[in-house]
């Protein structure tokens, strides 16, 4: 069956909504919070081990009521159901959608074509268990017969953007390999790394769903090269594995059939590091962790897929940025994690929600007349206080923002962590307080100074408190995001799963690279011509 196909504009809800954001756009949350002394309550959802307060947001509960019908009116709960029950909501490619098969208990029944994949899942989770297991405890070594002390993982996109942001954000669990990221062609990325390692104590993780990526191929051929400088063909057996839909490409690259985990094309790129994708964080902090993130990551799918919409985590907030995007015409979101841990989630995410819901079309085929994916960025806090607050603080744009904060530190110094919270609190707070003028100059501030010093406040903000970071809470915080893409895409009336826009610029690409080669440079408008033979000058 496929998805409801529902111009949102077109809901009784989205009128209702357009109506009543008349009425609330100057409305100041200040005022709101004085009129309801249980404001913060009646907005925030506890569960497990994640507190959830989304009361500083321009919304009353009118507001969060005609929300809830608009993600009734666009059949939210039915499209929920065909993903979870592998309907092929990837439409333009023809594709099931069930990252969550991946995290599953082994009980599950995940069908596709009528097929469950559970236990395909299962061999390939345990094919990784062992795998690590060898790594790790040194059973498997190199060509030379020593135990492995490095990994270096060869992708780009989701081949690269989740293990590297979750082998960041646990870096705390780590075991003694050093992990490395290989992902763009710039060959000054690939020639740091390979710096850095020894080739007879190095292990090659080569991940490409589709096995073709120019990117990925370059830098596994670059370091393969430079491996057969020190081993022989026999040797990449050893040291070089790979993850891929695409097999004979593989066992061309020279790699053992046995050293081959695979993947499905149920799996999208940016939602693949719950499979083998994420075999370098499994090396990286053992195999019982990264089935952790997966455990928890599958909490979040049940209470995603069984929860009522207005305690449903990952619902609610793709409504409140539904809010801001199409009404408010807020263009971008913060996500500040306060946590140095997290120091790679932000760019992690602009892949999984701006290559999903970067989208012109609708459904139908449509060219869609509304706003769609939001822009996504943001950096730690509170590094980030000292760098673009400023512009979140007085700047003219709304962007609303999510705070992510941990309770307890991992280190446990809490003298830290303690100046740590009260900066992710004070940020919140400032956010929507501001600062009056009269406080201005109740601070004695000299009165052409004044303006300048006053902060309006009023802008709105997520407050998502986690007890600790851990394997279990970063799977849920994952999956969570990848709901609220979800349910935004199926709001928006687009096909989150494809990402045709970003394929133009590799063809013109590969164009070009010939080019180079060619006397004649040709068929460009006057700029790339010119750009073109500026390069081709440069010796
Ligand atoms: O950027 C486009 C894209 O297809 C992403 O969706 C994907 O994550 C990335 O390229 C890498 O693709 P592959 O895993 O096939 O090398």
């Amino acid at each position: 069956m496929a998805l409801p196909s529902i111009n949102p504009t077109n809901t009784e809800s989205w009128k209702k909504l357009q109506e009543h954001f008349k009425t609330i756009k100057d409305v100041h949350m200040k005022d709101l919070f004085a009129q309801d002394k249980d404001r913060a309550n009646k907005f925030t959802i506890k569960w497990d081990d994640f507190y959830v307060d989304f009361s500083k947001n321009r919304i009353t509960e009118e507001t969060f009521k005609y929300l809830l019908e608009l993600a009734n009116n666009v059949k939210l709960k039915e499209a929920i159901k065909s993903q979870f029950s592998g309907e092929i909501i990837n439409q333009t490619e023809g594709r099931a959608v069930l990252h969550t098969a991946l995290r599953a208990p082994k009980t599950a029944e995940f069908n596709v074509d009528g097929v469950n994949v559970i236990p395909e899942v299962y061999q390939v989770k345990e094919k990784i268990e062992a795998f690590t297991n060898e790594v790790i405890n040194g059973d498997r070594k190199g060509y030379t017969g020593k135990a492995f002390t490095d990994v270096v993982n060869i992708g780009i996109g989701g081949s690269d953007l989740g293990p590297a942001m979750v082998v960041e954000a646990l870096q705390y669990y780590k075991n003694h390999l050093t992990t490395h990221f290989v992902s763009n062609v710039d060959g000054d990325h690939v020639n740091e790394v390979i710096k850095k390692l020894n080739p007879e104590t190095t292990l090659f993780v080569i991940v490409s769903k589709t096995f073709t990526t120019q990117e990925t191929l370059s830098n596994a051929n670059t370091i393969k090269e430079w491996f057969l400088k020190s081993a022989n063909e026999e040797a990449i057996a050893k040291q070089f594995v790979a993850v891929s839909t695409n097999i004979e490409s593989v066992k061309s690259f020279g790699i053992d059939e046995n050293n081959i985990f695979p993947m499905w094309d149920w799996v999208g790129g940016r939602f693949s590091l719950w499979s083998a994708v994420g075999l370098s964080i499994s090396l990286a902090v053992g195999y019982n962790n990264f089935d952790s993130l997966l455990k928890g990551a599958n909490k979040m799918d049940e209470h995603f897929k069984n929860e009522d919409f207005d305690t449903n985590i990952p619902v609610v907030l793709a409504l409140l940025s539904v809010w801001y995007n199409n009404f408010f015409n807020a263009e971008s979101e913060a996500i500040i994690g306060y946590s140095q841990y997290l120091n790679q989630f932000a760019t992690y995410l602009q892949q999984g929600i701006m290559e999903s819901n970067g989208k012109s079309i609708d459904r139908n085929g449509n060219p869609i007349d509304y706003e769609t994916g939001t822009l996504i960025w943001g950096e730690p806090g509170t590094n980030s206080q000292h760098a673009f607050f400023q512009l979140i603080h007085q700047g003219t744009k709304l962007i609303p923002a999510d705070f992510i904060g941990f309770k307890e530190s991992l280190h446990g110094n809490q003298d830290h962590q303690d100046k740590l919270i009260s900066n992710f609190l004070a940020q919140t707070e400032a956010l929507l307080n501001g600062k009056t003028e009269d406080e201005v100059v109740a601070e004695g501030t000299r009165s052409d100074i004044i303006p300048f010093k006053v902060f309006k406040g009023n802008k709105p903000t997520n407050t998502l408190f986690i007890n600790k970071l851990t394997p279990e809470s970063l799977g849920k915080l994952i999956a969570m995001y990848e709901h609220k893409i979800f349910v935004q895409g199926i709001i928006w009336n687009i096909f989150s799963y494809d990402q045709f826009g970003v394929e133009l610029g590799k063809q013109l690409a590969s164009k070009i690279l010939q080019e180079f080669n060619n006397s004649a440079v040709s068929n460009h408008d006057s700029s790339t011509s010119n750009l073109l033979s500026y390069y081709k000058s440069k010796s």
